[in-house]
């Protein structure tokens, strides 16, 4: 009777339709994000140049815009890539500092979920660099290190900087990929300046290991109810970033996250410019540094070490929800 077979067969779509839609009932409600603003190419230039002393004692001179343009230190490539680059071509006198470029938004964001792409990062022997938003007087308006470490390191440091009363709940390490390294108190200030630190160490999260997949996809989400970074290497950027779409609840396990159960993310985290910065030696490069501060002031006097000292920034796009 193959007449009354496919009858039932029809039927079957229909009868479904009629029930609530299981498929959908177990999938969070997807916030939506519309962006806010988007820099690339040219408009990286236009960021606030940062030209006083490296706060953190590198041996660094951060060059003004029009300094950092002439001397091709800041530049943006025939295909739109923007280049921050460190002066690899001189060899520095004893004292003297290496010139190199810190930007930072124009605009600053309490909360957001923020998305960078990069081709390239800096790294070599003394190179400190880092991809953070701070905000005002430090550390009160917080900082959160997205993309930090130090000389041919191949792991990724994602760190919170805060006043007092702002810690890493470590009974959530399982919610997150990195690993939990450094203190668990956030307190930075007074000399204390480590923070707390989740590590990335999984394949190509730095340096070298970062830029020969032609880098990939720093995502971070501040909310009220924390603070998630997601990194994803080139070759597994998710399609809804690519498409402008952003959906975090579909992206899995972050590499960090700093819940607001052990610190209160609205008190600790407002008016954050984005920042990109190369530092060289200073206080953590140059102690990190096999043989110290002068054996890294050594490297930083030869020019050859600061080869892959670049960034190559594709985007940063920061949405609101
Ligand atoms: C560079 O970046 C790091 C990010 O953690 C920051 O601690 C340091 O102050 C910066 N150095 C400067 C002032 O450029
Ligand atoms: C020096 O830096 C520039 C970027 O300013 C880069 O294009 C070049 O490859 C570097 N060269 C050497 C020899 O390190």
């Amino acid at each position: 009777m193959p007449a009354l077979s496919n009858l039932i067969l029809l039927a079957l779509p229909f009868v479904a339709l009629g029930a609530p839609p299981r498929r959908h009932e177990h999938i969070q409600p997807r916030a939506t994000y519309k962006l806010k603003d988007h820099y690339t190419g040219k408009d990286f230039l236009e960021w606030d140049f940062f030209s006083a002393p490296d706060p953190t004692h590198g041996t660094v001179n951060y060059l003004s815009k029009s300094e950092a343009q002439a001397k091709g230190l800041a530049y943006v490539q025939k295909d739109g890539t923007t280049v921050l680059a460190v002066d690899n071509k001189t060899t520095l006198k004893p004292g003297q500092n290496r010139d190199s470029v810190r930007i930072s938004s124009p605009k600053s964001y309490s909360t957001g979920l923020f998305i960078a792409d990069f081709f390239a990062m800096p790294h070599g022997p003394s190179v400190w660099p880092a991809y953070w938003t701070v905000g005002p007087n430090w550390p009160t308006g917080g900082e959160v290190d997205i993309l930090e470490g130090v000389g041919d390191s191949t792991t990724n440091q994602m760190t919170l900087h805060t006043s007092a009363g702002c810690s890493l709940d470590t009974k959530l390490a399982t919610s997150f990929t990195g690993s939990h390294t450094s203190t668990t108190n956030c307190k930075s200030g007074d000399g204390s300046n480590d923070g707390c630190g989740i590590t990335d160490a999984q394949p190509h999260a730095y340096g070298h290991e970062f830029n020969i997949i032609a880098g990939g996809v720093f995502a971070h989400l501040v909310t009220s109810s924390g603070i998630k970074i997601w990194r994803f290497p080139r070759t597994a950027i998710p399609a809804d970033i690519t498409d402008g779409k952003p959906n975090p609840a579909s992206w899995g396990k972050p590499a960090a996250f700093f819940s607001s159960g052990t610190c209160n993310i609205a008190e600790h985290f407002k008016d954050q410019v984005i920042t990109i910065n190369t530092s060289i030696c200073g206080d953590w490069a140059g102690n990190a540094f096999p043989g110290g501060p002068s054996a890294c002031a050594a490297a930083a006097a030869d020019p050859q070490n600061f080869e892959h000292a670049q960034w190559m920034l594709n985007y940063v796009s920061v949405y609101e929800s």
